[in-house]
């Protein structure tokens, strides 16, 4: 079995190992659970092969298994949608005598003792999110042109639209946790960074004449989503800005409209699910 990411930074040491193995045992596990992501060797071969030829001809590169790797993403395909998930609660600590991304079904205890409160600590947020937008047409027909992560402490990672992120959560944990602590993860053999920790502030990686929407249930702006994105300027690229938190409101000076698209509250990854279906109602993408 080929593991599907590979971690820039110093060679692992013996510690790392124990924690490494395990996580490797329930990766292993994991893909066993779901068939139609399972490759043989020989596949794993040629598809490394493929991966090189893809690189020198400056194509972005498809990981090992990866399920959906979108078409080139290309500005003559139109304009694109960037989603940026505010707030997200990815913070790392050592429980016991290992490091772990603290969430509140398996560390309530601690931080109780390190007096948190365990309803803040929600990855499994993020995570969601993360696999909604991945997942989406949009992203498939080459649209989604990046996605960008704030952390709750304010840590920014950009996201490449052609990751495969882990679909179980504890692989999620394991990879973002490798993430928090050497800053870059890149696939297997190569060195193009899947998902990186970069410079704040976001505002200087999106395109000049895009549309910044904020995304709140407490907007006195209650719209109709496919009916606000079908009337927007068609040239311009959205930036979508969507709480990836549990509490609060998402809050960025940069925001130019502040919009609620459902009376009830969603969750972040109901939310992106409507703006995506909305998106792809505008762009024609069955
Ligand atoms: C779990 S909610 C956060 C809960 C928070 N009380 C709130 O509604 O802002 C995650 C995110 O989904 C988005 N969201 C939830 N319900 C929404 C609605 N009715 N309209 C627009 N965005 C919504 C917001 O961006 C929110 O930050």
């Amino acid at each position: 079995m080929v593991r599907p990411y590979a971690v820039k930074g110093k060679k692992r040491k013996k510690k790392a190992d124990v924690y490494d193995r395990a996580e490797e045992e329930e990766e292993a596990a994991a893909v066993a659970a779901e068939p139609e992501e399972t490759e043989t060797e020989e596949a794993d071969k040629k598809r490394s092969q493929g991966n090189e030829a893809e690189e020198r001809n400056g194509n972005p590169i498809e990981l090992e298994g990866i399920p959906m790797a979108p078409a080139e993403i290309n500005p003559k395909n139109g304009p694109g949608a960037i989603f940026i998930l505010e707030k997200a609660s990815l913070e790392v600590a050592k429980v016991g005598k290992t490091y772990q991304l603290l969430n509140s079904d398996e560390h309530s205890n601690f931080l109780r003792k390190n007096n948190k409160d365990p309803a803040l600590y929600r990855p499994d947020i993020l995570h969601q999110a993360l696999l909604m937008v991945l997942d989406s047409p949009i992203n498939k027909a080459g649209r989604l042109r990046n996605v960008y992560v704030r952390t709750a402490a304010g840590v920014l990672i950009e996201v490449k639209p052609y990751v495969r992120i882990p679909r179980t959560f504890k692989r999620f944990a394991g990879v973002m946790l490798q993430l928090l602590q050497k800053l870059s993860i890149s696939a297997v053999g190569k060195r193009e960074k899947l998902m990186r920790v970069i410079k704040n502030p976001v505002t200087q990686y999106l395109p000049v004449n895009s549309r910044k929407i904020g995304f709140s249930y407490s907007s006195e702006k209650l719209v109709n989503i496919q009916n606000y994105v079908a009337s927007s300027e068609n040239s311009a690229d959205f930036v979508f800005v969507v709480g990836a938190m549990a509490h609060g409101k998402v809050e960025a000076d940069y925001i130019e409209d502040f919009i609620s698209i459902s009376g009830y509250p969603l969750s972040a990854a109901y939310c992106i699910t409507m703006i995506c279906q909305a998106l792809a109602g505008k762009w024609n993408i069955l």
